[in-house]
């Protein structure tokens, strides 16, 4: 559940202020907290001096925190001059990813942009990053630390460094053309048009959200303008080791999202089962089995491993539909039909074609392959739905 608050600023009413600020050229200000109580009011301060006289903004924080950020937030915004609103989440969905997304879709404004509630993100960056993606038609604009003239003077420690380093470097070898002309795609401010964002194919998982909208939204086109990372005003970072097993998983969702992609998966994986496969026959015929029983077994275990892997690496985001044991005992209905159907296939390409064993044997294998891949799709874990935009524009409360 949502709880909502709007804060006029100082012209009245809030829902007919909030209703004004949808006016081309205009920004919401999305803001990610957690916990965040002794930064926002310092921030709400920044966004008054550098932003109003500007560009006309509304500010619109989504709070997962446990203390009173919220309250201080409103508080806060009794002396800002434009209406922020506080939509605090008792169920942290998606964690930082997640609360963006929710902040996006209140967005009323035609660009969107997204920044942390620490001060480590300059407010007075704002106008410029409208401005830029207005000037290039872009649809996103990355705040970028690595372009000349931005630096990451404020990220903590040589080891956060490094970390930064690596992920950036992982990230875009993996998806060279997506992330082609974005320098920062760990960034976590940016500026993005309304129209750019489809939301209904997002699963924001953690803190990359840029990255998510980058690969899954794709956006027409991308221009960078350089920033300064700033020291946090106070407080800790909230990220954590458990934050950096979530990027991964993030990445592998990401990486895995095209249907050709998810097919390469699958047979590396697939390739992996002939381990617990040959070590299974091994022991099973040490301990005096019969080969041919013993190779009906040993399947079983590569079968098993497969799944296990399978469902934690690949279909991770599509395992709902079903229990887990109906999932188990389609998967391995369909690895062992594979077996079944292979002989038959190839005494098939041998006689009714007058293929070569070797060939047979290889178009065999490639076909089960790909029957099992679009088997295991269809059968046991369903597809994702379709795409969608913000169109549905403001959560409900917000239109007037
Ligand atoms: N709503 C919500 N829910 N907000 C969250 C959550 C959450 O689960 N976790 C963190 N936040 C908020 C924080 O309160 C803060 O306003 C913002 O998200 C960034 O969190 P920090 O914990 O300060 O992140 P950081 O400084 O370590 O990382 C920042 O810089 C990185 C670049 O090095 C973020 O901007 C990252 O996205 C970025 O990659
Ligand atoms: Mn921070």
């Amino acid at each position: 559940m949502t709880h909502e608050y709007t804060v006029p600023g100082e012209l009245g009413d809030p829902d007919v202020r909030a209703a004004e600020v949808p006016e081309p050229g205009a920004v919401t200000i999305v803001v990610p907290t957690f916990n965040e109580s002794a930064n926002v009011r310092q921030l709400l301060h920044q966004i008054t001096e550098s932003v109003p006289s500007r560009l006309p903004c509304e500010v619109v924080f989504v709070d997962d925190s446990t203390d009173d950020t919220p309250e201080v937030i409103r508080e806060a915004a009794r002396d800002c001059p434009f209406p922020v609103t506080v939509l605090h989440r008792d169920e942290p969905v998606g964690g930082l990813g997640g609360a963006v997304v929710e902040g996006m879709k209140a967005a009323g404004s035609d660009w969107i942009v997204v920044m942390d509630g620490d001060c480590q993100h300059p407010p007075s960056l704002v106008p410029e990053l409208v401005a830029t993606g207005e000037r290039a038609n872009a649809g996103l604009v990355v705040a970028s630390r690595y372009i000349k003239g931005g630096s990451r003077a404020g990220l903590a420690g040589s080891y956060r460094v490094a970390v930064s380093r690596a992920a950036t470097w992982l990230t875009k070898s993996l998806f060279p053309r997506r992330l082609h002309g974005i320098s920062d795609p760990m960034s976590g401010f940016f500026a993005i048009r309304r129209s750019a964002v489809t939301a209904d194919v997002l699963q924001p998982l953690g803190y990359k959200i840029l990255l998510e909208l980058a690969v899954r939204s794709r956006p027409r086109r991308v221009t960078e303008v350089p920033f300064v990372f700033q020291d946090r005003f106070a407080g800790e970072s909230k990220s954590s080791a458990q934050e950096g097993f979530r990027f991964l998983r993030h990445l592998a969702g990401l990486r895995t999202a095209s249907p050709v992609a998810r097919m390469v998966g699958f047979g590396l994986i697939g390739a992996t089962g002939f381990v617990p496969n040959l070590l299974g026959l091994w022991a099973l015929t040490v301990f005096g089995m019969h080969y041919v029983p013993a190779e009906i077994v040993a399947n079983q275990f590569g079968v098993a491993w497969n799944f296990l892997l399978i469902e934690h690496l690949l279909f991770r985001d599509r395992r709902r539909h079903r229990r887990w044991w109906d999932r188990a005992g389609r998967f391995a209905l369909l690895a062992n039909a594979d077996l079944v159907l292979r002989i038959p296939l190839i005494a098939l390409f041998v006689h009714r074609f007058g293929m070569g064993v070797l060939s047979a044997t290889a178009l065999a294998l490639v076909t089960t392959f790909v029957l099992r891949f679009v088997g295991t799709e269809a059968l046991v874990y369903l597809p994702r739905r379709g795409r969608g935009g913000l169109d549905g524009g403001r959560t409900a409360g917000r239109a007037v």
